[in-house]
């Protein structure tokens, strides 16, 4: 299995951290990631795709598939020419097969964790949630909003069925999005890293506070050396840290964002397919649904990240 992430002594416990290639000090570890990063990166979205006869029960060498390119690129799109064999129950053992079983019991998850995301017309709160309408939705990953211990790591997404028009994701694996500011600057990637560079405010709910003030850095790396990213480009309810450096590179991390950078693959799910993710940047077009043809997806969010 490629691995180019974790710095050598990670993952046991104890063992004494030795600076990866994201530690802003390490330049002869940051030049060699890189390198290999940019080498090993995938050229269009149909070189992320693997085809899973079964997802039920899924061959090692399917696996292995999508294990290398999450490992080239955090992502990886699998396609199922069985959907009518897929159920919730299939998605979570799918999901199991690559080391993701803590669930994120988000509000709007049902009580197996699975979220279903469609557009909901009814008087239930999920119709101020952008996720159940047919809105466009900014870029982001999931789960900023999140407290630090409970942040989502991964993602999988499945397709039951698309809309009639639109739907589509872009996608941006974070570590790319890292290595292009610091590229440019690595002052710009040392303002994400603030612990106080990005805060969702509190949520009130008339005078109770459902969710408190939530600060925390953009990039963070963890115990083991890998890459995480907490982000959103929408604009109302963030508050970012007040000064230069993080106004700089909030605008550099927009321009990427805004750009036709062939870094930014664009899949349209189909009924069978899927995304499965290190919670890559992510964004979704609006859509349109017709009488027959209403998009229905289901989402995973979990707290372990693919091994
Ligand atoms: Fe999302």
């Amino acid at each position: 299995m490629i691995c180019i992430n974790a710095p050598a002594g990670a993952g046991r416990d104890n063992a004494p951290m030795i600076p990866g290639p994201f530690d802003l000090r390490a330049d002869a570890a940051w030049r060699a990631w890189r390198e290999r990063k940019l080498a090993l990166r995938p050229e269009s979205v149909e070189a992320l795709l693997v085809e899973v006869a079964d997802l039920a029960n899924p061959t090692p060498a399917e696996e292995a598939a999508i294990r290398e390119r999450v490992a080239r690129a955090n992502m990886a799109l699998f396609a199922t020419p069985r959907p009518e064999r897929v159920t919730r129950e299939v998605l979570r053992s799918f999901a199991a097969r690559f080391g993701l079983r803590r669930l994120d019991h988000n509000e709007g998850a049902d009580e197996d964790g699975v979220t279903v995301l469609r557009v909901v017309d009814d008087a239930q709160w999920r119709r101020t949630y952008i996720p159940y309408t047919n809105r466009p939705i900014h870029w982001h990953t999931d789960g900023y909003y999140n407290t630090p211990e409970a942040q989502i790591r991964s993602l999988m997404l499945y397709c039951e069925r698309p809309a009639a028009e639109g739907g589509e994701n872009a996608l941006l694996d974070h570590e790319l999005a890292y290595l292009h500011l610091r590229e440019r600057d690595p002052a710009l990637v040392a303002a994400l890293m603030h612990p106080q560079a990005m805060t969702i405010p509190a949520n009130r709910v008339a005078d109770h506070i459902e969710r408190p003030d939530r600060p925390g850095p953009v990039f963070s790396v963890d115990r083991h050396g890998h890459l995480h990213m907490r982000y959103t480009k929408r604009q109302r309810n963030v508050v970012w840290r007040d000064d230069e450096a993080t106004r700089a590179a909030r605008a550099a991390l927009e321009n990427l964002l805004d750009s036709d950078s062939p870094w930014i693959l664009r899949a349209t799910l189909q009924r069978g397919q899927g995304l499965v993710c290190n919670n890559v940047l992510h964004d979704r077009s609006g859509f349109t649904d017709h009488p027959g043809q209403t998009r229905l997806l289901y989402r995973l969010r979990f707290h372990d990240r693919m091994t």
